[in-house]
Formats: structure tokens, C-alpha cells, sequence
């Protein structure tokens, strides 16, 4: 089933890495229907959506590996068998040390006009 995000819902999460998740906000866990004590350590995969596309994450990856900005949407997983679509910026975290550059993303509701799109593209890129 979907859950709708309200318009004020903001989501965010951070990891190292290797999307190790270090830390995740009240409106992260209240929406995928995690405790934050059963986030912290997991590979963020953990709310991966079967309908995204590798491509996708492929893309997230290179990017900020590369020290950019990824931006995009994304259709994750509730733990509950649920699921939600958010727009998502994903930055390089150079706070985090030169040795260990983590990774913070912030997330908000997409329109269903942007869900459309997204899942036309996505459906084209599986
Ligand atoms: C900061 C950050 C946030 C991420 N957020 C998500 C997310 O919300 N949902 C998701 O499926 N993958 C997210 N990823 C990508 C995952 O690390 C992973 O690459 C993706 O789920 C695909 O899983 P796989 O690499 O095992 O194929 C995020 C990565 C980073 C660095």
C-alpha cells in the first residue's frame, strides 16, 4: 500500500562510506516503520524498493562519490510491505573527516504528477 507523505514530512538519513546508516531522523523512521536502533548499522539498501532501478543507484553512487550532488526520486520500501516515493538530495558529508566522507540524505514528498514521471522513467530503465 502507499503512504502518502504529508507536505511539512521531512526525512533524513546519514551514512558512511559505504551506506552504513549512521543516523536517521523522527520522520525517516515514523515513515519506513523502523526504530532507529533497528536502523543504525544496517546498509541502507534496507528500505530499497524492488521496482527501483540499479541504474538509479548507480547513478546516486558515482555521483556523490565523485563529490557532487545527486538529486532524484525515489521509491523505498516500509518495513511493513508498504511503500512511499520521496524526492531526494543526497550530499557528500565533508564534515565527516578526510578518511571517512560520509553521506547525508534529505528527502521530501514528491507530487503525484512527479511519481507519474518517475515511474514512467524507472519502468523504462528495468
Ligand atoms: C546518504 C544515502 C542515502 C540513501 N538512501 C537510500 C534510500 O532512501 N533508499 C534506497 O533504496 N537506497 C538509498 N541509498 C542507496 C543504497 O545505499 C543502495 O545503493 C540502494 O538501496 C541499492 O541497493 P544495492 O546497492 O544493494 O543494490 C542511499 C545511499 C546513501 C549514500
Amino acid at each position: 500500500m502507499e503512504y502518502t507523505l504529508a507536505d511539512t514530512d521531512f526525512l533524513v538519513s546519514q551514512t558512511d562510506s559505504k551506506g552504513i546508516i549512521l543516523f536517521a531522523n523522527e520522520d525517516f523512521c515514523k515513515i519506513a516503520g523502523y526504530k532507529l536502533e533497528e536502523l543504525i548499522g544496517k546498509p541502507h539498501n534496507i528500505v530499497r524498493h524492488p521496482d527501483m532501478p540499479k541504474a538509479a543507484f548507480k547513478d546516486l553512487w558515482d555521483t556523490v562519490k565523485s563529490g557532487r550532488v545527486w538529486k532524484g526520486y525515489v521509491q523505498n520500501a516500509t518495513k511493513n510491505g508498504g511503500y512511499y516515493w520521496v524526492f531526494a538530495t543526497v550530499y557528500p558529508n565533508i564534515a565527516c573527516g578526510e578518511s571517512d566522507h560520509g553521506y547525508m540524505s534529505c528527502r521530501r514528498k514528491a507530487s503525484p504528477a512527479e511519481i507519474k514521471a518517475a515511474e514512467e522513467l524507472y519502468k523504462t530503465m528495468r
